[in-house]
């Protein structure tokens, strides 16, 4: 008797469940539920704050942040690429690589922000320790920002795929930060390497 194959997923093999959820709501990326986890769980943003996201494209994150600050904040996003999304009046998207900033972008930093979140993820080579290196070198210079313009007392979130050097990242956010949390969303694809470093509470020497 013929053996009945199932048919392909038509529109790609990683969608899932977290993927027709983001379309069905209306989000560019299924990357909103890992946000909106460690939303739940560690209180990171509030109405009303300023929020810098870093590596904002194709904009979930950026989306998700601007309701919950409201209208009384501001969601700043900077990204290699280009947000093509309906945002509200209080969140703005531009297109900037974080390790060359323009002098217009550095005045829209000046007023310090109460949470960084990076979402930034290198090009992927499929080499594990290259990627992960390359993570690195984005979570340090979120981290750098962090240092320069989040308040004292501030979060900062940072995805990073792990490897060699991700224990080091790790001591420094502990370092400067009063808690650190190590966290792996549900929602986050068993497979990838991942994970999200949450420091709360910056030191003020930090
Ligand atoms: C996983 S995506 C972010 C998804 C986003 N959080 C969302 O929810 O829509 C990672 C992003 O990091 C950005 N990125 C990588 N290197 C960057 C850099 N040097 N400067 C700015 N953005 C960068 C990439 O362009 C990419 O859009």
């Amino acid at each position: 008797m013929a053996r009945k194959i199932s048919k392909p997923n038509s529109r790609n093999r990683w969608e899932d469940h977290y993927t027709r959820k983001a379309r069905k709501e209306n989000f560019p990326a299924r990357s909103v539920y890992k946000l909106q986890e460690m939303q739940k769980r560690y209180r990171l943003i509030h109405p009303g704050n300023r929020i810098l996201d870093l590596g904002c494209a194709p904009g979930s994150w950026l989306k998700y942040a601007a309701q919950i600050t409201g209208p009384r904040g501001y969601v700043l996003g900077l990204d290699l690429k280009p947000v093509n999304l309906k945002l509200p009046g209080h969140a703005q998207a531009i297109v900037a690589d974080i390790f060359d900033l323009s002098d217009d972008v550095n005045e829209m930093l000046r007023r310090k922000f109460h949470c960084i979140l990076s979402d930034m993820a290198p090009a992927t080579t499929g080499h594990r320790d290259v990627d992960a290196a390359r993570s690195v070198t984005l979570c340090e210079s979120a981290l750098d920002m962090a240092r320069n313009y989040l308040k004292d007392g501030g979060r900062l979130v940072c995805k990073i795929f792990q490897g060699p050097d991700s224990p080091t990242f790790i001591d420094q956010i502990k370092h400067d930060f009063t808690r650190c949390h190590i966290y792996k969303p549900q929602s986050s694809r068993k497979a990838s390497r991942e994970i999200f470093v949450i420091g709360k509470g910056k030191k003020q020497e930090a």
